[in-house]
């Protein structure tokens, strides 16, 4: 200890002091002395000289040590107190001490001053080191509490017993419940304004994999890491309104990697919920109404050339087999029908009489005829379709092996979805009667299909429409 020691002497015997202050030199520092002997001026250096130590002597003629020391006590309770007194004996000592005093020391025996001292002081910088260290933790205490508590989102901690030791204000608007009634409480009490029943919720199933009992409650559970994410319904929040919510929930651990505990929270995406519902509703409205769209603009086609009445509906039908049956996802099946549907609106720019005409084209009729699916394309390009409805089409006469129109593309450069329309459209056609033939049928078109598979047509889509067509058979 190298500070300058400041010691309080209650004393009425300036020899018994002066005998003290000597002693006290061996305890091998600066030592600054004051002696009073009355009631006010003990009051005063209290306040005034901040002793380090109070040494006391019992019976004063104006004033007495039992009395010091409860004033000391009350307004100055860690500043040690040793009784230095002739007349004290073992009862009055024990009962000093019962007070609170330090020590007590006789006169008689003065050697035992400076061990006194020297442990009393030990202790009250012991004692004052505690207090600092308790001081930062509550200060650092606070400090999280006053981040939990500004934070929008309903949030709860929890201690590794389970017992909540943090319950924000969000929580209690979110609840009803206040901080007040839900802190230090166990048991799942957190989970009783949720579910009516104190019963494992998210922050329960972060250290488990068993997803039994919590599962039920959520719509989902997803963990990344020791993170948990988890969104369902909640029937008996927002004062019975009910919500959806979004919940989160993490271990808590201390510097040393230790789990002290597990913090939660939740938000009400209720509204986010219903936004996204009504947002998918006018996307189905939106997509039946392009569906809607689509039929008619086959209709268009049908009017124009009345011949083919019914072949893009056909096609259609068989290219959608074929899609499913190559394992196509739902949407890319969706897009072969869409397409289907309207693969000849190009042929409305055709005149009716090419259309409609028996026999053989000239090559100029056949160069209109041939123009088609890049006049489908430039009708339907600006209608943005989730999949290339435009492309699908423009490429529908396309052959594998580059002999195709209108580009000549190879290969996986057609589109697949253009590559099953190219086979469905010669089966159907082919089965079909033309103003310039008769029906071929459609084990002639089967055959096309299998003579070419490989060089005009995708051999994948044509094996998939030989099974397809041989289930139909059957
Ligand atoms: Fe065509």
């Amino acid at each position: 200890m190298n500070r300058n020691l400041r010691i309080l002497m209650l004393e009425d015997v300036k020899a018994d002091a002066d005998l003290n202050e000597r002693e006290l030199r061996r305890l091998g520092h600066a030592v600054e002395t004051l002696r009073v002997d009355t009631r006010q001026a003990f009051i005063d250096a209290l306040e005034h000289f901040s002793p380090d130590v109070i040494l006391s002597d019992y019976a004063l003629p104006a004033f007495d040590g039992l009395s010091a020391l409860g004033i000391a006590k009350e307004t100055h309770p860690h500043i040690p107190f040793i009784f230095v007194s002739g007349v004290m004996g073992e009862e009055l000592a024990i009962e000093t001490l019962k007070r609170g005093a330090t020590d007590y020391v006789l006169k008689q025996r003065l050697s035992r001053l400076v061990p006194a001292v020297e442990r009393a002081l030990n202790e009250a910088e012991e004692y004052a080191e505690r207090k600092r260290a308790e001081d930062a933790l509550s200060a650092a205490n606070r400090r999280w509490q006053d981040v939990i508590e500004f934070l929008p989102d309903a949030t709860f901690v929890i201690d590794e017993d389970k017992k909540v030791i943090a319950w924000n204000r969000a929580m209690e608007e979110m609840t009803g419940v206040s901080k007040q009634e839900m802190m230090g409480q166990g048991n799942f009490a957190y989970a009783v304004p949720f579910y009516r029943a104190r019963t494992p919720v998210l922050i329960d199933h972060i250290e488990s994999s068993d997803d039994g009992s919590i599962a039920s409650k959520y719509d989902f559970i997803e963990r990344t890491g020791n993170v948990l994410y988890a969104e369902g319904y909640v029937e008996s929040i927002n004062g019975g309104r009910g919500a959806y919510l979004w919940c989160k929930a993490s271990p808590l651990y201390d510097a040393e990697g230790k789990h002290v505990g597990a913090i939660e929270s939740l938000r009400d995406i209720s509204e986010f919920k219903r936004a996204g519902e009504r947002l998918k509703q006018s996307y189905d409205n939106l997509q039946n109404a392009l569906e809607d769209m689509i039929k008619s603009m086959s209709v268009i086609v049908e009017i124009k050339d009345p011949y083919t009445s019914g072949h893009q509906d056909r096609v259609a039908r068989i290219a959608t087999a074929i899609a499913k049956e190559m394992g196509l996802s739902e949407d890319r099946v969706k897009a072969v029908r869409m397409a289907s549907v309207i693969h000849d609106i190009g042929k409305i720019y055709v005149p009716s009489e090419i259309l409609s005409k028996p026999g053989n084209l000239n090559p100029i009729e056949y160069t209109l005829m041939k123009n088609h699916p890049e006049a489908g394309f430039n009708i339907l390009k600006t209608i943005s379709f989730n999949h290339p409805i435009a492309d699908i089409i423009r490429q529908h006469h396309e052959r594998i092996n580059g002999s195709g129109y209108p580009k000549g593309l190879q290969g996986d450069e057609i589109l697949l979805e253009a590559r099953i329309m190219a086979v469905a459209d010669v089966v159907e056609a082919m089965a079909s009667h033309r103003p310039y033939r008769a029906a071929l049928g459609l084990q002639m078109a089967l055959d096309e299909i299998s003579a070419n598979r490989g060089t005009l047509y995708d051999p994948d889509v044509v094996d998939a429409c030989l099974r397809v067509l041989e289930r139909k058979k059957q």
